[in-house]
């Protein structure tokens, strides 16, 4: 019996077709898909959908203009807001133990250092000052820039790596530039290009996973000195909230990088033989560990983030008496 003529099992398989938009000459290609609507986001500011068929379907013009009934609007807007409070956070966190201007009521310029725990004996770094780096007598950039929080000399790593991670800039293009929008939403100005022109800048990636990379080792280092404590000459290992805070960091930032695209197609990627030799096995191997994490790379992404800010918050909390926690040790300690 043949399928109903309106179902999605009537529509034939993929293939190339052509029409052309009577607003221009130029030659558009629909995209086909299993649904009834064949979407392209290049024509919704022209004002049509384009079915399978090459027929066109008017679409509204304007704003946030569209017929789909569904809430579009809420997965971009919760992501602006998740986005911007992580990216106004880490701003005044990094200005905050600056020493220049406003920013010299606050932090260690104002007698209270914020980016550690030192409290307990031991030595929680905040993952947003890690790498440490304080310029002075005793380090290898010179005291004039003393006004600058550590901070500022490392965080370009670490944002320059979301920033440009393939999932982010879906995120931010839908959330903050609206471009586009959402499928079949409609704006006012031009339709969105592709990354060409300045945006070719978003292939940095690969090198910002560098830079991410080598933050792994740095990061779990901290782990170990959150461990160990020293106290007038004495020293011992033990375990505090901390500890765990910035274990767990460690977690999601690997789960985070390692699923990385660039990262899996580092491992495994260029390569016609995975199976003709041992290394070929071995970047099978990775890339498959890659794999698995890249499967779930948006959780990765957006749980990640949210925990280097906590982590950052929770030393933040533990130094500053205008919160007052402490740092409970679970285990030994001094
Ligand atoms: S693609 Fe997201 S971190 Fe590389």
């Amino acid at each position: 019996m043949p399928p109903p003529p309106n179902s999605s099992m009537s529509i034939k398989p993929r293939e190339k077709t052509t029409a052309l938009n009577p607003r221009s000459s130029k030659v558009v290609e629909p995209i086909k898909c299993n649904r009834l609507w064949t979407i392209d986001n290049a024509l919704c500011p022209l004002g049509v959908l384009w079915m399978a068929d090459g027929m066109k379907l008017p679409m509204k013009k304007g704003l946030g203009a569209t017929d789909r009934v569904d809430d579009w609007w809420t997965g971009p807007t919760a992501m602006a807001a998740y986005l911007g409070i992580m990216i106004l956070y880490s701003t005044w966190r990094g200005f905050m133990e600056a020493d220049f201007w406003i920013f010299e009521e606050f932090g260690r310029s104002a007698g209270n250092q914020t980016m550690a725990i030192e409290s307990e004996g031991s030595h929680v770094l905040s993952p947003l000052f890690s790498p440490l780096i304080l310029p002075g007598e005793q380090s290898w950039l010179p005291t004039q820039f003393h006004w600058m929080s550590p901070a500022m000399f490392i965080l370009i790593f670490p944002a320059g790596f979301r920033a440009t991670c393939y999932y982010y800039r879906k995120a931010y293009y839908r959330a903050f530039l609206q471009q586009p929008t959402g499928c079949a939403v409609s704006v006012p100005w031009n339709e969105y290009a592709g990354e060409t022109k300045l945006l070719l800048v978003q292939n940095l990636h690969r090198y910002f996973l560098y830079a991410a990379l080598a933050y792994l080792p740095i990061l779990s280092f901290d782990v170990w000195l959150s461990m160990n404590f020293h106290l007038d000459g004495e020293h011992s290992l033990g375990i505090s909230i901390g500890t765990l805070v910035l274990a767990l960091n460690v977690i999601l930032l690997g789960g985070y990088t390692f699923g990385c695209h660039a990262f899996r197609h580092l491992v495994g990627g260029n390569s016609n033989d995975w199976s003709g030799s041992a290394l070929g096995r071995l970047r099978y191997r990775l890339w498959s560990f890659s794999t698995n994490f890249n499967e779930q790379h948006k959780n990765w992404a957006l749980y990640s983030l949210f925990w280097v800010m906590f982590a950052d918050f929770y030393v933040y909390a533990c130094t500053d008496p205008l919160f007052g926690w402490t740092d409970i040790v679970l285990w030994g300690g001094l």
